[in-house]
């Protein structure tokens, strides 16, 4: 009897995907409306919510929880916003704009029962948005005066954490692709917020980033590789790695064709594996082309057939994509996962040629839908009526 029952549940198992726990999309909007062409320092700040900048469209939300069952939402806010240049960066919020950003979450992870990532899409920098990625004084430069510093990296978190402690549904990403700067700094600023957080006694899961843009595929390679990482430290041992990858030639998500696979992902999967960690990639994309197509496949399934990956959110979603991209398309007008969104010829956009296509048969049937969230994930299911 037991044989016969094992073998029919496995039988019954429709995609085998033991551990990932979470899976969704990324919510880019948040961070919108601060580019300026000639570097202007304050451009977009505070900025219009609902005109400059935006963090869901709820609509948006219910069909990625009601019909394609994800439970997982990285939202992207800008830390210039959360914490205006003149209170500088650390515990002192806006509270105008907080407000805003809880409503995201809260709709998320209270209305919609899914976990939510919450995403200062930063670089480490802090004070110059103008020109993201590029400007801004890194977090913690001392040799930078006008630089925050990394115990007030500390503060914010410890406040952001402190007031989302009682909700289980969030995860704390502590920062968007840190880059050129040194990893051992890196590593002192994610140690800094990871205490401050614990000491805040919030113990959701919180997600690390590396240095080189938190890249797959650079990891462990290079002078000053991402594997320093194994310096920190967690309290609660409730930490995971946050890996961006992009497949395409130069693993920036700006290109159309796909170049580079699931096997660029071997050497940070073995480090993981060595040291007995555990990751979510929390952006990775590639555009409509069918070899695209082959090789997003291959790298979803690559997640699922590696235990080190317990969860994953495609780049990108988002209110205030309108035509424009996220990822992938030689700055052409394809749209992007918002599921409203159209090419600009009126087209189908990303959302249909590419997530409902190719990455939605790939969402896990069972994911976690209660319970704090946790390196060691959950309990599966499927998505439970909510009451
Ligand atoms: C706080 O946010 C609100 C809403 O965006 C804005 O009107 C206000 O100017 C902001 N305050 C500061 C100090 O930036
Ligand atoms: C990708 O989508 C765009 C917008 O719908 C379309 O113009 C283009 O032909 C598509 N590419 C492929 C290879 O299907």
């Amino acid at each position: 009897m037991l044989f016969k029952s094992l073998i029919s549940a496995a039988a019954f198992t429709a995609f085998a995907s033991a551990k990932i726990f979470y899976a969704g999309v990324a919510e880019s909007s948040g961070e919108f409306g601060v580019w300026s062409q000639d570097k202007v320092k304050g451009t977009g700040l505070p900025g219009r919510f609902g005109v400059d900048y935006s963090f869901i469209d709820k609509k948006g939300i219910d069909v990625y929880v009601d019909q394609n069952k994800v439970n997982l939402f990285r939202i992207a806010f800008l830390l210039e916003r959360m914490c205006p240049l003149s209170y500088g960066l650390g515990a002192k919020f806006n509270e105008t704009h907080f407000g805003y950003f809880k409503e995201a979450v809260d709709y998320v992870t209270k209305t919609k029962g899914a976990y939510c990532i919450l995403d200062p899409h930063n670089y480490m920098r802090y004070n110059d948005p103008s020109q993201q990625p590029m400007t801004g004084s890194i977090i913690g430069d001392t040799s930078d005066a006008t630089a925050a510093t990394t115990a007030q990296f500390g503060a914010f978190w410890g406040e952001l954490a402190g007031r989302f402690k009682d909700n289980e549904k969030v995860i704390f990403g502590l920062m968007n692709e840190p880059h050129d700067m040194k990893t051992s700094l890196v590593v002192q600023n994610n140690q800094a917020a990871i205490d401050a957080i614990r000491k805040a006694g919030a113990k959701q899961l919180i997600l690390a980033p590396g240095n080189s843009w938190t890249g797959g595929h650079s990891w462990t390679e290079g002078s000053d590789p991402s594997t320093q990482l194994t310096q920190l430290k967690d309290s609660a041992s409730n930490l995971a790695f946050d890996i961006h990858e992009y497949l395409d030639s130069d693993y920036s998500g700006t290109h159309a064709p796909c170049a580079n696979g699931a096997a660029k992902l071997a050497g940070v999967t073995s480090w993981l594996k060595q040291n007995n960690y555990k990751a979510m990639i929390t952006e990775f994309g590639g555009s409509n082309t069918t070899q695209c197509a082959s090789m997003l496949t291959e790298f979803i399934k690559y997640m699922d057939s590696n235990d080190v990956y317990i969860g994953w959110t495609a780049w990108a979603a988002g209110p205030f994509w309108g035509s424009a991209s996220a990822c992938c398309t030689d700055s052409k007008q394809w749209g992007s996962l918002e599921p409203t969104s159209k090419a600009a010829d009126g087209s189908p956009g990303l959302y249909q040629t590419v997530w409902l296509k190719v990455i939605q048969p790939l969402v896990p049937k069972q994911l976690v839908w209660s319970g704090i969230s946790s390196v060691s994930g959950g309990k599966l299911s499927t998505k439970p009526k909510l009451t």
